[in-house]
């Protein structure tokens, strides 16, 4: 073995990423066209191998992002995913075109249960239609993937004749989904190993696992799966996910890594990238990361115990496995104040692998640095994530309205009271109303203007970093006419931050009306 590189002689782990495909599955995670760009970029960045884009053929929409996501990846392999079913592998086709890597997956259910109940086909129809879909995809491109739904509660003889017949149809990759999340690790790990000895040609395929967490073992299962040969993993950016979410990435990727001396393969994921990665997906979603959660939770590097404290400071391997710099925690160190100047601000942006598109977005940004560093004198590498991914968002939105001046009175034993002056299509607009918080009083004073008609499904707030004087970072989940759209904002003033997030997630709701009426859809 080389002793400079220590992975020779390891083989590959591919590292597929479905946060924009299952991961919006979850129950109010949908994302915008150009959020699911920015978050493919991101996954680009990091070095994920395949971004599992979306469901072409789900909707106008889902089409739209996978076609968008497509033609800004060059890197990493975009996939498509299609029932096993002609309509939709042509669609998922016509969505990758400009794509420089395109992949089609598809699959149907495998087990009894499926088969019988939702399926309502015999087994041996389930073959011949598995066969045709990846011959159609085939059509398309040479990287096609099936999955067995259900694989985890499906008859193993049943699997290897359908693994064998995909492979002879051309399958280049062949997928062993828990969908449900009912199996436990070693029970995976073996049937992936009997699969592998079974399956005719499985040498000419790369083994898949896409675990399920409703028992908390999709990242158990998929580790115990690769110990048995497995070399794709499918998992998300936090673990995001239908019901109880898939595999994290962020934990796969660092297990292996810091199991190094355990598992015989290593990825290609450039771990520094994890925690900015988890933010925006976090920002974008507004699902918030536990504090607890491994590798990218507050608490994940953080001591309490003066125990522990003592050690690491001693000797940092007494208490700790891995460094938090190296999954891109910033020591968040100071690095720039009211003084600096406009290039310091672009080279540390740079720094951190952040590029505004325009130089119209990089002023604003800098503009809304100085308020900020006027306001709170230490600027930290968090507040610019948050400062740039307010910016960027609010870029590719028309903004009906904006925010001029909020004054909100709170005392105790009086009720809240907030007046608000917006700017609605270049007129300015005054409102007032009272509240049973600040934050209530100051989104009614906003609504006494806009009348807007949504449903706010939820609210939260996060500090960006720590100290009182941190930014507030807030999101907002509305709903209007089945439209969910999610918004943030952040500032040193939580009030403010709330009023920033509703008007965002208002201009966002907006905007895609606008856009639908523009082309002369239903609205
Ligand atoms: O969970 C599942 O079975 C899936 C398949 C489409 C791979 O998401
Ligand atoms: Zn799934």
């Amino acid at each position: 073995m080389d002793p400079l590189n220590e992975n020779a002689g390891k083989d590959k782990l591919i590292i597929f990423d479905t946060t924009l495909r299952d991961g919006e599955q979850s129950p109010g995670a949908s994302m915008t066209r150009d959020e699911k760009v920015r978050i493919a970029k991101a996954l680009e960045r990091m070095r994920v191998d395949v971004i599992e884009a979306g469901f072409p053929i789900a909707s106008p929409g889902d089409f739209e992002s996978v076609a968008a996501v497509a033609a800004a990846v060059r890197e990493s392999t975009v996939c498509g995913l299609a029932r096993a079913l002609e309509k939709d592998i042509d669609r998922a086709g016509e969505a990758l075109k400009a794509a420089a890597r395109p992949r089609i997956h598809t699959f149907i259910a495998t087990s009894p249960i499926h088969m019988e109940r939702k399926l309502r086909m015999e087994p041996d129809a389930v073959i011949a239609q598995a066969v045709m879909a990846v011959k159609r995809a085939r059509q398309f491109t040479d990287d096609v993937e099936f999955s067995a739904e259900d694989a985890g509660r499906s008859d193993i003889d049943f699997l290897v004749r359908i693994f064998t017949a995909v492979i002879a149809a051309g399958a280049t990759t062949l997928n062993v989904p828990d969908t449900v999340g009912y199996n436990l690790p070693n029970q995976f790990g073996e049937t992936i190993a009997k699969l592998r000895e079974r399956i005719d040609h499985a040498d000419r395929v790369i083994f898949s696992v896409h675990c399920h967490n409703d028992l908390g073992l999709a990242v158990a299962n998929s580790l115990s799966a690769v110990c048995n040969g497995a070399r794709q993993v499918e998992c998300t950016i936090n673990g995001l996910g239908e019901r109880a979410g898939n595999a994290s990435l962020e934990e796969v990727v660092m297990a292996v890594r810091t199991r190094r001396d355990f598992f015989d393969c290593y990825t290609d994921i450039d771990t520094t990238q994890i925690v900015p990665t988890s933010r925006l997906v976090s920002g974008i979603t507004g699902f918030p990361v536990q504090p607890n959660k491994a590798i990218v939770g507050a608490n994940a590097f953080a001591h309490e115990s003066g125990i522990h404290q003592d050690g690491v400071l001693k000797h940092r391997e007494t208490y700790e496995i891995m460094r938090a710099e190296d999954v891109g925690w910033s020591n968040n160190r100071m690095v720039l104040g009211k003084h600096s100047g406009r290039n310091a601000f672009k080279s540390r942006l740079h720094e951190l692998g952040i590029e505004l598109a325009t130089d119209e977005a990089l002023n604003e940004a800098f503009s809304r640095f100085k308020d900020l560093a006027d306001k709170k004198h230490e600027v930290f590498d968090d507040d610019l994530q948050a400062l740039v991914t307010s910016v960027s968002s609010e870029g590719r939105i028309e903004e009906s309205m904006k925010l001029l001046h909020l004054k909100v009175c709170s005392e105790s034993g009086e009720v809240p009271h907030a007046e608000v002056v917006l700017l609605v299509d270049s007129d300015e607009r005054r409102g007032a109303a009272a509240g049973s918080g600040p934050v209530d009083a100051a989104l009614r004073a906003i609504d006494s203007i806009i009348n807007s008609g949504s449903q706010l499904l939820l609210y939260s707030v996060n500090n960006i970093t720590s100290g009182t004087d941190s930014q507030g970072e807030v999101t907002v989940r509305l709903q209007k006419d089945g439209r969910i759209v999610n918004g943030q904002g952040a500032d040193t003033d939580i009030v403010i931050a709330s009023a920033k997030a509703y008007l965002n997630g208002l201009n966002k709701i907006q905007s895609s009306i606008s856009r639908l009426k523009a082309q002369g859809g239903d609205v």
